[in-house]
């Protein structure tokens, strides 16, 4: 039998498909039918810095405004749906997912400044989580703000709470930088153990009827997970980091794919959500069988295989295979 054992973060993982940050993680009993279903680690979903926000926000108007209780308080603040639940619930239910479940879980912080995050890291790493995933979401609009502000933010941020915990800390990113090779080397070189590429920015569209703008949240398709394959194909071997693909992953040879660009985990969220927890045995089965039909012994064995490094024409990863693609479009008669 080939061995799908790998090592993400310093975690000795029985198999590179790890449940991605998702609602699925709300429920103990669904990260123990993930467990069951064989993955081998859990993102759990985010604590939002509004939330932690919200709640020393809350705190401070119970304080001042002499509130009846804390509870009334936070029914001062908007509610964010889901994410109406404050930080010591995130931790309380992290906890419980430690004691229910013999699997890595792995906590997700997710913000744009700096706030209380170094704070609720260390609150993370106290509760019991294995390793800390750092989503960082900020949408740079002020025309005045330049690429080098950004990324310095991003980067004293990464450094702040790599040097606050202990755990490894891995940062989700989004592709939305200039040079991504030159940013994720000083994400590295800033303490993070791990690059989950890529974050999804969902986006808003148009009602037109009604002229509004309307949020929409749409499950991911296969083909974006060709963004994140190339990167890792491109970064893996020059950056000591270990990278996890996000989105799109939807079959065992989704699995073998990132594995092969330098992966050494997958994570996934759509297709669990879309057909269901059971679906990852069968990845997992049909990852395996694939590679027993074709002679690898064990993941390791494939990790960077298809790489940039590797491949014998490393073009086309590059621009020199933009003309020959789009050349090789023929009209239909
Ligand atoms: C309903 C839903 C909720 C999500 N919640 C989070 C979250 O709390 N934190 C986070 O970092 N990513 C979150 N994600 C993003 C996923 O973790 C994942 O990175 C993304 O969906 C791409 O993977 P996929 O193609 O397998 O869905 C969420 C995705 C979905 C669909």
């Amino acid at each position: 039998m080939p061995q799908l054992n790998t090592n993400y973060l310093g975690l000795d993982l029985k198999n590179p498909l790890l449940a991605s940050a998702s609602p699925l993680s709300e429920s103990v009993e669904n990260v123990q039918k993930l467990e069951r279903a064989g993955v081998s680690a859990v993102v759990m979903y985010s604590l939002f810095e509004e939330q932690i926000t919200k709640e020393s926000l809350a705190l401070d108007h119970y304080m001042e405004q002499g509130t009846e209780s804390f509870a009334e308080a936070l029914s001062y603040f908007p509610k964010f749906g889901r994410y109406a639940i404050g930080a010591e619930t995130y931790l309380d239910h992290l906890r419980a997912l430690k004691e229910a479940v013999d699997i890595p879980i792995i906590a997700s912080l997710n913000g744009a400044t700096r706030g209380k995050w170094i704070e609720y890291a260390e609150r993370i790493e106290a509760s019991g989580a294995d390793a800390l995933e750092l989503n960082i979401y900020y949408l740079p609009t002020d025309p005045e703000e330049n690429g080098q502000t950004v990324e310095e933010n991003y980067l004293d941020l990464i450094q702040n709470i790599c040097m606050a915990v202990e755990i490894p800390v891995a940062v989700k990113l989004s592709p939305f930088f200039t040079s991504i090779p030159n940013f994720i080397k000083k994400v590295a070189s800033a303490g993070a153990k791990g690059a989950v590429l890529f974050n999804r920015f969902y986006q808003p569209d148009f009602d037109l009827d009604d002229l509004e703008v309307v949020s929409s949240l749409h499950l991911s398709s296969q083909s974006e997970m060709l963004l994140p394959l190339r990167w890792i194909a491109i970064m893996h071997g020059h950056i000591n980091i270990d990278f996890a693909l996000t989105t799109g992953v939807q079959s065992g040879t989704d699995i073998l794919k990132a594995m092969m660009a330098g992966s050494k985990v997958t994570m996934v969220a759509s297709e669990f959500l879309r057909k269901g927890i059971d679906r990852a045995t069968e990845m997992l089965e049909s990852a395996q069988l694939w590679m027993e039909e074709h002679e690898y012994e064990s993941i390791q064995q494939m990790q960077g295989s298809m790489s940039q490094k590797a491949v014998g024409d490393p073009a086309t990863f590059e621009r020199a295979n933009y003309m020959k693609v789009l050349s090789s479009y023929r009209l239909p008669d």
